[in-house]
């Protein structure tokens, strides 16, 4: 087993990135062992507070969000940060090179119930000679990503990280607080006999996913009478791990229910992150319409359509969407 290896970049080494890196993987430490703790450390339950997502906040989302915050500001390596539990963007080091956007605790709704929950983030260059206090250098493309990752809190606490260079899974050995590579290179199977969705929307989908989805189920999609198995865990960082693992479609698509949200998953730390690490294992992310980190960001919490997962089943669904 080896420790965290060099990170080897798109374009040569940054010791500022590993260290960066290591800073977001000293507080996801920390946020492993609160909620393996649980109730034991009063982290469980809701606070009195809404998000800007307008979700009531859970104590674990707070301390989790302050965590990233407190040690990413404090470690001069970001120029700015972005959080799903933040307003707006929060200013850095104006003289570092990076800006991270995260979603301190995904899977919210799981806390309570003992179910996995994670971290996930996203690392991009900031614009040169940018202002750290302006919140659209992070409006960049998910193709601009310089680094992605998510630290999944399950039995083992598990990092799927990647640099442009593959997607590599490493295991946190609690005894030495070290996270050590115990998968070189992940990949993701292009065939699939695995879906995740909330099936309860269904009534609320597109017609393109209502009828890809019976079909489906009919084992009418690609080979003839496959039966498929139906997985959701409700938290992002559980499903896309299962499928980095074995392969498998997940999708949260557009749905009418709340005519003001169309969408669910956020991009820029959601959507982006998880894409880049299921391109780089050989998988497939796109809206429905167009690849994930094509997209050109309008605002920091932005929301879009997802699916994502093994290539041949993404472009059997893709093909109900043209
Ligand atoms: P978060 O807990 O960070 O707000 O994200 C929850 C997201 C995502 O993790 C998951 O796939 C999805 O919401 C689950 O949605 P449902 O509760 O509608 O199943
Ligand atoms: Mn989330
Ligand atoms: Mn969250
Ligand atoms: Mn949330």
């Amino acid at each position: 087993m080896r420790r965290l290896p060099p990170v080897l970049l798109k374009d040569g080494c940054s010791h500022d990135l590993i260290s960066l890196i290591r800073t977001i993987l000293a507080a996801c430490k920390e946020i492993s062992f609160r909620v393996g703790q649980g109730a034991l450390s009063g982290v469980l339950g809701s606070t009195l507070d809404e998000n800007i997502q307008g979700e009531t906040q859970k104590k674990l989302d707070v301390l989790s969000n302050q965590l990233l915050k407190d040690i990413l500001l404090e470690s001069g390596y970001v120029k700015a940060i972005a959080s799903e539990e933040e307003p707006g963007t929060v200013a850095g080091n104006p003289d570092a090179e990076y800006i991270v956007a995260f979603d301190p605790l995904d899977g919210s709704s799981n806390i309570d119930i003992n179910s996995l929950v994670g971290t996930i983030f996203s690392i991009m260059r900031a614009p040169k000679d940018s202002d750290p206090a302006d919140p659209n250098i992070f409006l960049q493309k998910g193709d601009q990503q310089v680094a992605a990752g998510y630290v999944l809190y399950g039995p083992s606490t598990m990092l799927a990280l990647t640099t442009g260079q593959g997607t590599r899974i490493f295991t946190l050995d609690k005894t030495q607080g070290t996270f050590l590579l115990t998968q070189d290179f992940a990949k993701v199977p292009e065939q699939t006999k695995e879906f995740a969705i909330n099936t309860s929307n269904q009534r609320h989908w597109q017609p393109a996913m209502q009828n890809y989805i019976s079909d489906l189920l009919a084992g009418e999609t690609g080979p003839r009478g496959r039966n498929f198995n139906m997985r959701w865990i409700a938290a992002m960082v559980g499903d896309v791990h299962r499928v980095l693992s074995r392969g498998g479609l997940f999708t949260y698509p557009q749905d009418t229910k709340n005519p003001e949200k169309p969408y669910k998953l956020r991009l820029l730390y959601e959507a982006n992150p998880m894409a880049m690490l299921i391109e780089q294992a050989g998988g497939l992310a796109s809206t429905g319409y167009e690849r994930i980190m094509d997209i050109e960001p309008e605002q920091i919490h932005q929301r879009v359509a997802v699916i994502l997962g093994s290539k041949e089943e993404v472009e059997a669904c893709l093909s109900y969407h043209k």
